[in-house]
């Protein structure tokens, strides 16, 4: 009789057969070497970093693009870029990484969260123009997985309010909208190249954009707020730290440059990341069509007209639909424990709206209550309630990541690929039997046993 891995069976897969990522092939570490070999390490117009940017907008179909440190310093960038300023709102959606507010706080700026599509988890522009407010400056669509939101319909309602559309694309290099990389499409967007991201290169970011004034914008900003511009002409690549530029800062700016380590093995990766996106979104399809055919197995799909980059793998378990009488969150810690004990990778992400969290609910920002307290008329605590963002919560309550940041659906050969669904189905076959050990369980956690 067959017996799951949890009860006692053989686990379908051997977990040490993931691969890891990002992969490091030969080519990386002649680019990297190479950087080292010639000895500029760093610098605005240094050119590894230039030659990347050139690269990533064309892979992007922007006009500009400028590497930064980290997705957040991009993001920041993008918003500042954009227009926002101290004191204004920015739409941003409950489900995303936390790091999507952070940068509107960092801006000066004030997170105005809304509820996502429940099947989704974007933003739609009917839940955005729901929370807009006078203030509002930016709406930040989050493609969140890889899956662009309706950018369109967004892009439609920014322009009737003269607002901007900033593009969180941290998740979504090569992520198709109506046939259009996403990114630029906004008025600006970010990417990130941390590690787990389908273009990883330990930690990184990229800042994109089609408008020129706001490009040299942010790149002052990227640069303690001088004229890096004003070097173009005089620049000598092979003394990149003696710039010409005017050593004077012109507005509020960071330091928020990537290097040349970074750029080299970024630059390595971007060239192998439109082969690699399509394997993996050939191995998701294939994935999501045998995981669908399961009652109550819904794996999250990117809407139509647009194509996913699958930087996460993500499915939802309906226990009506599959027969089980568990509360949504009980089976779908059951099934994660179960998948784990077949040898998969899966893990939860994110658990609760991003208003549930300490520094929303807390609002003490830059202290004394800063940007919250330039909006005294505004009522935040009831605003950033969690109970508002009931369809993002359902949707964490109620489905689960397949792969981890370790080891990304990317990184993952065919035959891996397969045994997931294997293993599903195989889970799924005693799902009933899943159900009472999961029942049984809670009761002893309950008694203290
Ligand atoms: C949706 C989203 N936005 C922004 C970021 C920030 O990127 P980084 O970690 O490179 O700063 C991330 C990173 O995980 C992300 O997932």
């Amino acid at each position: 009789m067959e017996r799951i891995a949890l009860f006692g069976g053989a686990p379908v897969l051997d977990n040490r057969q993931h691969r890891r990522w990002p992969a490091v092939t030969s080519e990386e570490r002649e680019s990297v070497g190479r950087v080292l070999d010639r000895g500029v390490l760093s610098g605005p117009l240094a050119p590894e970093a230039t030659a990347f940017e050139a690269e990533f907008a064309r892979f992007v179909g922007a006009k500009h693009a400028l590497l930064t440190h980290s997705g957040t310093s991009a993001l920041h960038l993008a918003l500042v870029a954009a227009g926002v300023r101290a004191g204004d709102h920015v739409v941003v959606p409950a489900f995303s990484f936390v790091a999507t507010p952070l940068a509107v706080l960092q801006a000066g700026a004030i997170p105005i969260f809304a509820d996502v599509d429940p099947i989704n988890g974007l933003l739609t522009a009917g839940q955005a123009a729901e929370v807009l407010t006078p203030r509002t400056r930016a709406i930040v669509p989050v493609h969140i997985h890889g899956a662009p939101a309706d950018l369109s319909s967004l892009l439609d309602l920014a322009s009737k309010r003269g607002i901007s559309v900033v593009e969180d694309a941290a998740q979504a290099h090569g992520a198709l909208y109506q046939g259009r990389p996403v990114g630029a499409i906004g008025h600006t967007g970010a990417f990130s190249l941390q590690s787990s991201k389908n273009l990883g290169a330990g930690e990184g970011g990229v800042f994109v954009t089609n408008d020129a004034r706001a490009a040299q914008l942010a790149n002052e900003v990227r640069n303690f707020g001088q004229n890096v511009a004003a070097e173009l002409d005089t620049f000598d690549s092979s003394r990149p730290l003696d710039g010409t530029r005017p050593l004077d800062s012109l507005r509020v700016g960071w330091m928020y440059r990537g290097n040349e380590l970074l750029a080299a093995f970024a630059r390595a990766q971007l060239r192998r990341l439109p082969e690699r996106t399509s394997n993996c979104q050939r191995n998701a399809e294939r994935l999501a069509s045998a995981l669908g055919e399961l009652p109550g197995v819904r794996p999250v799909r990117a809407p139509v007209g647009s194509t996913s980059a699958y930087h996460k793998f993500r499915v939802t378990l309906d226990p009506r639909e599959a027969g089980v009488d568990l509360p949504p969150k009980m089976l779908r810690g059951a099934v994660i424990r179960a998948l784990k004990a077949e040898g998969l990778e899966v893990v939860l992400w994110q658990t609760v709206p991003l208003p549930a969290q300490t520094i929303f609910q807390r609002r003490d920002g830059f202290g004394g209550g800063w940007p919250w307290s330039t909006d005294p008329e505004t009522d935040f605590g009831s605003m950033y309630d969690p109970a508002h963002f009931s369809c993002t919560q359902r949707l964490l309550d109620g489905s689960i990541v397949l792969f981890s940041q370790s080891c990304p659906l990317i990184a993952q050969s065919d035959d891996i690929v397969d045994a997931y669904a294997e293993a599903f189905a195989r889970v799924w076959r005693h799902r009933r039997d899943l159900a009472i050990w999961a029942e049984r369980e809670a009761r002893a956690d309950d008694s203290g046993g």
